[in-house]
């Protein structure tokens, strides 16, 4: 489709496969498959839970939230659900909102997801960005308890004065759908991925430190880092300012590329799954995305 080649994308991100997703499915639909999952896993039903927060920038439409449609494909109602527009960082967005809930005593149990159909908005014409994206949907059921353990503590930012590095420029109030915008292909992701990468390897470098040191940990202490699975350049760009060895890195991004705020939720699912992560380990997420945003959560596990 465009002038690219295998070599250019494994040694540039790391990529070899992605997943994308039928034209019949939509967001809420991966949505809802990973939530049915993380609702089993924590042993609850559905009726349970006390609010969805769903991190896309890939909803199945403008309005209503996907959140909204998630919770009525899950057969529930009265609790609150919206979504979370902070693209890679939506999923620790809403483990940051749902920890203050739990913590504050408001909610019992919170549904936190990062899901994202990125294929959707792709520019297939656009090499810069077709080579990177997939689609995919991660969930958590986050519950509180007595102990010490669990979320430790989460770190969230934002500056704005870099929105134009990613960004699907129509569709919104500024430039509302035209005949014009859709000819000109301002309905897709454009992102300038060398500033971008720059400043992403910067800022969550700083970010772990920032993360670590107010926890009172080294890096050492950590047992694994769950970084946004953006490029695989700027994670391990990111471990070695830090010191950390590769073997305490999780690392994904060749099977499904960048999937936004499904990332990060993807990678701890199969961390656990794969038995990465044992009782009383450090775990510390990150991620950096379209706002800028970025953001952090250490976890006793
Ligand atoms: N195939 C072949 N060549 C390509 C391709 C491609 N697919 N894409 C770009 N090139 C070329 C460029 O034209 C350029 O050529 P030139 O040197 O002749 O001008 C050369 O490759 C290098 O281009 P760069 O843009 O400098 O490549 P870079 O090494 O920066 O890699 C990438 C590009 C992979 C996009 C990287 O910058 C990146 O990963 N950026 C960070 C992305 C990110 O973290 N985004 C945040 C999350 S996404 C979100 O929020 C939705």
């Amino acid at each position: 489709m465009v002038d690219t080649s295998d070599e250019w994308i494994t040694e540039r991100t790391g990529i070899k496969e992605r997943r994308i997703a039928d034209s019949s499915i939509s967001t809420s639909d991966i949505a809802l498959e990973a939530s049915k999952k993380a609702i089993k896993d924590a042993g609850i039903k559905a009726s349970e839970i006390s609010m969805i927060i769903v991190g896309t920038i890939t909803g199945d439409m403008p309005m209503p939230a996907t959140a909204c449609l998630l919770q009525k494909k899950l057969g529930i109602k009265d609790i609150p659900a919206f979504d979370i527009n902070a693209a890679c960082s939506g999923f620790l967005y809403g483990i940051s909102i749902a920890d203050g809930f739990i913590k504050s005593k408001s909610c019992k149990y919170i549904l936190v997801v990062g899901a994202e159909m990125l294929s959707r908005f792709t520019d297939w014409k656009d090499r810069t960005t077709c080579v990177i994206f997939g689609d995919g949907a991660g969930a958590a059921l986050l519950t509180g308890h007595n102990g010490k353990d669990g979320i430790l503590s989460t770190h969230i930012h934002a500056d704005g004065n870099f929105s134009d590095l990613i960004k699907i420029p129509a569709g919104g109030s500024q430039k509302p759908t035209s005949e014009l915008t859709v000819r000109e292909r301002m309905h897709f992701i454009k992102m300038k991925g060398n500033e971008t990468f720059k400043i992403a390897v910067k800022t969550l470098g700083s970010l772990v430190e920032d993360t670590l040191k107010h926890n009172g940990i080294t890096a050492q202490q950590l047992s694994l880092l769950i970084p946004h699975q953006a490029n695989k350049r700027i994670i391990s760009a990111v471990a070695e300012r830090l010191g950390i060895s590769e073997d305490k890195i999780m690392m994904n991004i060749e099977k499904y590329g960048n999937t936004s705020a499904a990332s990060v939720p993807i990678a701890l699912d199969e961390a656990v799954r794969s038995g990465r992560i044992k009782p009383k380990d450090y775990i510390l997420l990150e991620a950096f995305g379209a706002g800028l945003t970025w953001a952090s959560a250490l976890i006793r596990w």
